[in-house]
């Protein structure tokens, strides 16, 4: 099975990746590195290490890793995951504490442990892949594949009209990460939002589980569940997205992906209006090479299976 790395800036829908890395039968998670976006890093480092102890895997290092973007002031979001990015759920602290070693340096550490045989779960704006590839030239051929929830397929954004949340806070990461020869497959928001979004009605098999999981999942995705169904800025659709877990469960099992391509993916630093676009060129009008697989659709109902199949194991 294959060998994982989740760099995260952990709140309610990233929670639910970690439990699939944590819970998933046969799954090797070597390390969960945190960088700041959804919520401030230290608290970011708090959930990770929260998740790890609820999941019953203390033994999984967290690392603490970037807390602010390359070039630009943190954006973060509170305002859909709750002030503790936990759904305001007011948990106790962990029990244990990050290593000390800074997350940037444990990414390089562990690619280069073991070349060609890592595959790096990126759910957070790339800042610490993008630090770490500055410091390892050569990252894109050492790690396997890295997978990145970010961007949107030249489609709606969900921070604003152009941009998805992880590219937006960091397009210069992300920008680099994307000519670091890496591996990458691409999970865009559209996918996410579309394919990954659980109805109230069919999160009702999850709700009748009622297992130790199951409550602290609804738990951590408490407030982005308001968001989506109340906020003005959200979509008004009663359920839960689940971007970062439906990549998971993509690198888990990859017939969740039901389509993708190859294409060339660029992201816009410069724009006012624009600022971390992800330009994906359906059509080959930069004649550049493709750079990333992207996913363009998602297996709801396999997903879905795989989403109550872990919560239930706990
Ligand atoms: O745009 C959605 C992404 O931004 C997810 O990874 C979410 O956790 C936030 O990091
Ligand atoms: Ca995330």
């Amino acid at each position: 099975m294959t060998r994982f790395l989740i760099d995260t800036d952990t709140a309610g829908d990233d929670v639910t990746s970690l439990l699939f890395a944590l819970r998933w039968p046969g799954v090797t998670l070597e390390a969960v590195t945190v960088v700041a976006g959804n919520v401030y890093l230290e608290q970011a480092v708090t959930n990770a290490l929260l998740t790890v102890e609820v999941a019953g895997r203390s033994e999984i290092p967290v690392f603490a890793g970037c807390d602010e973007p390359l070039s630009r002031p943190l954006v973060t979001a509170h305002y859909v995951h709750g002030s503790d990015g936990m759904g305001e759920s007011t948990f106790p602290p962990p029990s244990k504490q990050a290593q000390r070693e800074h997350a940037v340096d444990a990414i390089v550490e562990c690619a280069n442990r073991y070349p060609d045989d890592l595959e790096i779960i990126a759910q957070g704006p790339l800042t610490n892949i993008a630090r770490a590839l500055s410091i390892d030239p050569e990252l894109g051929r050492k790690v396997a594949r890295l997978w990145i929830m970010g961007g949107a397929n030249n489609s709606l954004g969900n921070i604003t009209p152009a941009a998805e949340f992880n590219f937006y806070v960091d397009p210069e990461a992300a920008h680099a990460v994307l000519r670091g020869r890496f591996e990458a497959v691409i999970v865009p928001w559209d996918v996410c939002v579309r394919d990954g979004t659980l109805l109230a009605e069919e999160l009702a098999p999850v709700v009748e589980m009622d297992s130790m999981l199951s409550r602290f999942y609804f738990a951590v995705n408490r407030s982005a569940w308001d968001f989506m169904r109340e906020h003005p800025k959200g979509p008004g659709v009663d359920g839960v997205s689940h971007p970062d877990s439906l990549m998971m469960a993509m690198a888990i099992d990859p017939s969740v992906i039901a389509a993708s391509g190859r294409y060339f993916v660029d992201v816009e630093c410069a724009g006012e209006l624009t600022r971390g676009y992800s330009s994906v060129d359906l059509m080959g009008f930069t004649d550049q090479p493709p750079n990333a697989e992207i996913v363009l659709r998602a297996d709801k109902e396999r997903f879905t299976e795989m989403l109550i199949q872990m919560l239930a194991t706990g």
